[in-house]
């Protein structure tokens, strides 16, 4: 089913020779201002998914509804994000699926909760904990503009506090000091289930990794993922883009062992 986009709805403008995009909600009497001129709302509305537009410049845009990475590319960020190379990583680790219970320690911007969010549907929820009520706050406000608010719980909380929640099928550590959360996730999590963490710097990933071994879980897997963009040209040739992020952090994925 392709409905057309309506006044209401969250679209994605993108620019088809630069792939810059724009993501805003279509509002009666509306108007994008972008790189290459302008557009009226009401230009957009009635449109289908992939369909042309052209800016007051003459400019092509092709208008999309935003897909999960496209949101979570565009929330307002107060912090570092985990990039989408490294969330799929993470998901798949994780093990997440439709109706889980999730802690997350920190929201930080959001980003990762709100993929968390999509993921477990309906009947799942995200209990996510950071220590700054500001940054809790913006994260509630990304997360309710991608529509996904009703799956989240916020709250305050100091990593090495113990959880509110338990039974919980999964969690992610995303914190300066991820060690300092591993006994109470411990205490959270299911038997067998995983705990998944990001980090930046190796010694930071040498202590959570002892943390682990020390606190009950057996480590699974430690990686770093490199992801390099390809040029596909048709008279040039086809080679890598010569710029690459470089570094974005360490993953490890991990899962509670029982003695039994
Ligand atoms: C890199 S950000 C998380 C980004 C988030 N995963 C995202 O995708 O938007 C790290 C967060 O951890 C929080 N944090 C740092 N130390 C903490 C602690 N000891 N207890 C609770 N939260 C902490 C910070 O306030 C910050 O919001």
């Amino acid at each position: 089913m392709s409905l057309p986009v309506n006044y209401g709805e969250a679209v994605l403008l993108l620019d088809e020779e630069r792939k810059k995009s724009f993501l805003f909600v279509l509002r009666e009497g509306g108007e994008i201002g972008t790189h290459k001129g302008r557009l009226l709302h009401k230009d957009i509305v009635g449109k289908k998914e992939g369909s042309l537009v052209l800016s007051s410049t003459g400019a092509r845009f092709r208008i999309f509804r935003p897909s999960i990475v496209d949101k979570m590319m565009k929330v307002q960020r107060k912090t570092q994000i985990v990039y989408p190379k490294d969330a799929s990583w993470l998901i798949l680790a994780l093990d997440i699926r439709p109706g889980m219970r999730i802690i997350e320690i920190g929201t930080g911007s959001g980003a990762f909760t709100m993929l968390l969010a999509q993921l477990v549907g309906k009947e799942g929820r995200i209990y996510t904990f950071d220590r700054r009520e500001d940054f809790l706050e913006n994260a509630r406000q990304n997360i309710r503009r991608a529509g996904l608010e009703d799956r989240v719980v916020f709250s305050l909380l100091n990593a090495g506090d113990l959880f509110p929640v338990n039974n919980v099928d999964a969690v992610f550590l995303d914190l300066p000091e991820p060690w300092l959360a591993i006994s109470p996730s411990w205490d959270a999590l299911l038997p067998g289930r995983p705990l998944a963490t990001i980090v930046p710097t190796a010694e930071q990933l040498k202590r959570t990794v002892e943390s682990l071994i020390e606190n009950g879980f057996l480590v699974m897997d430690v990686v770093e993922i490199l992801e390099r963009r390809i040029l596909v040209r048709k008279k040039e040739g086809v080679r890598p883009f010569e710029k690459m992020v470089g570094f974005t952090g360490y993953l490890i994925s991990s899962r509670k062992i029982i003695e039994e």
